[in-house]
């Protein structure tokens, strides 16, 4: 995981958790409307996806009972993971794709009004993604995906000062490359294959030689709005369009963006695809339901977006018509550190990702909050523009005071508290009910993305040794790991 460099270890800010009555009159715990809902509180979890699907994507018993464990706490509004909208394999991710994923997604959404006692609104997050190759062995990466050319052959000359790679054999040269030096490769392969090499080879929106690359302006709109109607029939009060970290829409909107097409270059292009596809779907699933966008408020890699650029985009967005905006940051493949081979490389391991799950290793600016100035400079931008669209702030936001304050500052609508939340499902309610002295604080230390990272179950180190005696719990890892935080009893 990426550090800043001599980081600090912050300590968690002192919490002072209200009693019953504050908490009723407080800003935090006061109703919020996202487009025709309303939420009873303005207390969110953000999607997380925690690797439980079945491979075939389908929703698990172990699904239900992580979005059951979350609505127990009855947040106004939760959010389910990232789920991919193609009917194409993608591991254990939840997927829509396709019709036969609803019966399961109805069966989650009924599981989270249960459990909430309709307390909590359910929307789910949805996604597109290109290919990600796993980073090869350098004798298979030459064998299998390496295209010799002859721009190859003269730079192997010009490395090598040897005449004889103009006629060499393939096979000669293959197994050449194979032995070579790195120094060596870097002169010989260009910027993309030295990737391909190091990273795995992975696909980009502006690889306009790929007729599917071309072709996703004129494809997603039908397949983000084919998958809202799903989610819709399925029941959920909305769905948010995936716009941020790594993925498709994410990459449109990046400045680095350049495609030749009208979907690149100026911001009013890269906002294009967004903006149609947001119009595709709101034709399909009308004006009467949610639709929300995540988007991210600065990319936080080289010559990509900063918060100017996502100024101009939640404006935008705003005006089309999305019912929320829900700010991230970074979380990009651009500076994510090389995998280990037989991996795919993973967003969330360089500056940026950091930046997206800030932890207790810091700089002098902390974790705490950090993401907040993003969301108020886009939320004044909005109100600004006459739009009073609700933007929901997230990143290290872990206490009643720091809720309020920046409820209270006007700089964001609606709290997200991803990891907090998986600490202790129960926060938001404990806070609520004045037993705020009960709540488990996270220690921001990212033991839980580490098992993201690795594509493993997601739990929390502060619950998943605990009390594993306990009678009909579920298990990761041959019983070392409890899936879902113990229960609390103090649900009224
Ligand atoms: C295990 C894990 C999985 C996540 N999965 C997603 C996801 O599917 N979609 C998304 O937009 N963000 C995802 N995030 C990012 C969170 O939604 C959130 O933006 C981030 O953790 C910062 O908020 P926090 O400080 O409240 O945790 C994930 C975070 C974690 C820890
Ligand atoms: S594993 Fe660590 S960072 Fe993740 S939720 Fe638990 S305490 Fe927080």
């Amino acid at each position: 995981m990426w550090r800043p460099a001599n980081p600090i270890r912050h300590p968690l800010p002192e919490a002072r958790w209200p009693n019953a009555d504050e908490a009723s009159r407080s800003r935090l715990f006061s109703p919020v409307r996202t487009g025709q809902v309303t939420l009873e509180s303005r207390t969110w979890v953000p999607a997380m996806v925690p690797w439980r699907a079945t491979e075939d994507g389908l929703v698990t018993e172990d699904v239900l009972d992580w979005y059951a464990r979350f609505a127990e706490g009855r947040p106004g509004a939760l959010v389910v993971e990232a789920t991919g909208i193609r009917d194409i394999p993608s591991g254990p991710l939840l997927r829509i794709g396709h019709d036969r994923f609803i019966p399961g997604l109805r069966r989650l959404v009924e599981t989270v009004r249960q459990k909430s006692q309709g307390h909590t609104k359910v929307f789910i997050q949805i996604i597109d993604f290109l290919r990600v190759n796993r980073r090869p062995e350098k004798e298979k990466y030459f064998d299998r995906f390496f295209d010799l050319t002859c721009q190859h052959r003269n730079r192997l000359i010009e490395s090598t000062g040897d005449s004889k790679w103009r006629d060499a054999g393939e096979t000669e040269a293959r197994d050449f490359l194979k032995t070579a030096e790195d120094d060596l490769l870097d002169q010989v392969l260009d910027e993309r294959e030295i990737e391909s090499l190091r990273f795995g080879y992975r696909e980009r929106v502006t690889d306009m030689h790929l007729s599917h690359i071309r072709d996703l302006p004129c494809v997603l709109p039908d397949i983000f709005a084919d998958a809202s109607v799903r989610a819709r029939l399925a029941g959920f009060d909305g769905v948010e369009l995936h716009y941020a970290h790594a993925y498709t829409m994410a990459s449109f909107l990046s400045a680095k963006n350049d495609r030749p097409d009208g979907y690149g270059g100026s911001r009013e292009n890269r906002a294009r695809l967004p903006l149609e596809v947001y119009r595709a779907v709101r034709e399909r699933v009308g004006s009467d339901w949610v639709v929300g966008v995540r988007f991210l408020g600065d990319e936080v890699i080289e010559h990509g977006n900063r918060i100017e650029d996502a100024i101009f985009f939640g404006v935008e967005f705003a005006r089309a018509g999305f019912d929320y905006l829900s700010v991230s940051k970074g979380g990009k493949f651009e500076d994510a550190k090389q995998p280990k081979v037989g991996q795919a490389v993973y967003p969330y391991t360089g500056q940026s990702g950091y930046e997206c799950m800030p932890t207790v290793l810091s700089d002098k600016r902390g974790p705490f909050g950090r993401n907040v100035p993003l969301a108020a400079m886009i939320k004044r931008a909005v109100n600004r523009a006459g739009y009073s669209t609700p933007v929901v702030t997230s990143g290290g936001i872990a206490t009643f005071d720091q809720c309020e304050a920046i409820l209270q500052n006007n700089e964001a609508d609606i709290i997200g508290a991803a990891r907090q939340s998986l600490a202790d499902p129960d926060w938001f309610l404990k806070m609520k009910t004045g037993r705020g002295s009960e709540i488990r604080r996270c220690s921001f230390t990212n033991y839980c993305e580490g098992l993201d990272q690795m594509h493993r179950q997601v739990t929390c180190k502060l619950w998943d040794r605990v009390d594993l005696d306990e009678p009909a719990i579920t298990f990761a890892d041959g019983g070392k790991r409890r899936l879902i935080a113990p229960g609390w009893d103090g649900k009224k």
